[in-house]
């Protein structure tokens, strides 16, 4: 089946950058309207144009996923613009790179509280006005299922929120079946992004992740986007509930 979502309408978190962004690309190249949801208003701004300038459909709009009140005026002004909400990616996430014995609370709520509560927010939010058939996916990490400590300590603080995305995925899947909603989770591997600040290509990093990686690259955004857009589409009808690895292998040895 070739996936098509014309006259679909989809919402993306932390579609201002990375994989975010590819994600809302590559939904608008398979012919969704997309709604590019971001901390950063330029941000958003920037993918909406991208969109737009190659012939799409695309909105952006500024909000912290951990902003209840924003959310919500988010989803209004989708079906305001749109007048329906079909796809779900809550992909907005961060890091901070500090070991047990270093990390704060501030840092715990911050990295727990976009990571794993978002998603939570963006979920009830968005599912009181999706319509049936809808599916959502939401972004996790091999690190959801093995601890990775390319830093010298891992980060306990994401391990344990992107562990709780994917039971939520779970949960959500549960929920939203009755409303003909599918709910899965994609974990990458990793992927060429500013998301930790350091260079990933580099010898040293490759060295590392050479141990592990199937695949002797690292993943592009792109890689994702199209496991995003495939298990969102028709093609992905009778899966749901389930986490996708998109990690060059990383997670089968
Ligand atoms: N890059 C990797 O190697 C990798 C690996 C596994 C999982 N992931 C996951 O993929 C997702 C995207 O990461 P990326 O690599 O594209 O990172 P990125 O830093 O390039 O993009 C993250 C985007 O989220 C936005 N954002 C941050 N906080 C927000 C908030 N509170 N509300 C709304 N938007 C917010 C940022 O402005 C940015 O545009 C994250 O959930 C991350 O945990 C990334």
């Amino acid at each position: 089946m070739i996936i098509d979502h014309h006259g679909k309408v989809a919402f993306v978190t932390g579609a201002g950058s990375g994989i975010g962004r590819a994600i809302a690309r590559q939904l608008a190249d398979d012919g969704a309207s997309v709604a590019c949801v971001d901390i950063k208003m330029e941000l958003a701004d920037a993918t909406a144009k991208i969109i737009t300038d190659a012939g799409g459909s695309a909105a952006a709009l500024v909000a912290d996923v951990r902003d209840r009140g924003a959310v919500e005026k988010a989803v209004a002004d989708v079906i305001d613009t749109f007048g329906r909400l079909d796809l779900i990616v809550n992909n907005a996430g961060v890091v901070t790179m500090s070991g047990l014995d270093t990390v704060t609370d501030e840092e715990w709520d911050f990295v727990v509280d976009i990571n794993m509560k978002g998603p939570f927010i963006v979920a009830q939010a968005a599912s009181r006005v999706m319509q049936n058939g809808g599916a959502m996916v939401n972004m996790t990490t091999v690190e959801a299922e093995v601890v990775v400590s390319s830093s010298g300590n891992c980060q306990v603080h994401y391990n344990a929120s992107k562990g709780g995305v994917k039971m939520l995925t779970k949960a959500l899947a549960v929920e939203l079946a009755a409303k003909g909603i599918r709910v899965n989770a994609i974990a990458p591997g990793p992927i060429n992004t500013r998301f930790t600040g350091g260079d990933i290509t580099g010898p040293e990093a490759m060295a590392f992740m050479s141990q592990r990686l199937l695949v002797p690259r690292v993943g592009e955004p792109e890689d994702i986007a199209r496991a995003a857009s495939f298990l969102l589409s028709d093609a992905a009808s009778y899966i749901t509930g389930t986490q996708l690895a998109v990690d060059g292998g990383w997670l089968t040895r």
